[in-house]
């Protein structure tokens, strides 16, 4: 939670064209920066892992497709489903999975540094990328 804040990027940045600039799933990459908050992507596909950010919300903006996150709260676990154009916000503290049967693509609004798995995790599988966000090539 302590990272330098990065300056925001000099030039626009189009989603479009940054998305299809990489192949990884569940591997965002920061296109922007604004004050000590990264804006990624990410190529979603599958499942990612039950994870949980003590520290920070988590805000979700579906680019396309269809993200599901599930969510284990007090009252008990619900999963909520984003189309296209919609956000949700993951509170602090709250274990969440998120996960995409058909593909999406997404954009993560948190506080650079965020580790993308969270600060406690279950056993993290191969095709997800524990990161706080790869540079855009
Ligand atoms: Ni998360």
């Amino acid at each position: 939670m302590e990272s330098p804040a990065t300056p925001p990027r000099r030039e626009p940045v189009a989603l479009a064209e940054a998305l299809a600039s990489f192949a990884e799933l569940w591997s965002p990459r920061i296109v922007t920066t604004v004050n000590d908050y990264d804006v990624r992507v990410a190529r979603v596909e599958g499942e990612h892992v039950w994870h949980t950010h003590d520290h920070t919300d988590e805000f979700f903006l579906v680019l396309d497709g269809e993200l599901s996150i599930a969510l284990r709260e007090p009252e008990g676990e619900r999963t909520v489903t984003l189309s296209k154009g919609s956000v949700f916000t993951v509170p602090r503290g709250t274990e969440h999975k998120p996960s995409a049967p058909a593909g999406a693509s997404i954009l993560l609004f948190e506080p650079t540094g965020t580790m993308s798995v969270g600060d406690r995790h279950e056993e993290v599988p191969g095709h997800v990328d524990a990161t706080t966000g790869h540079a855009l090539s």
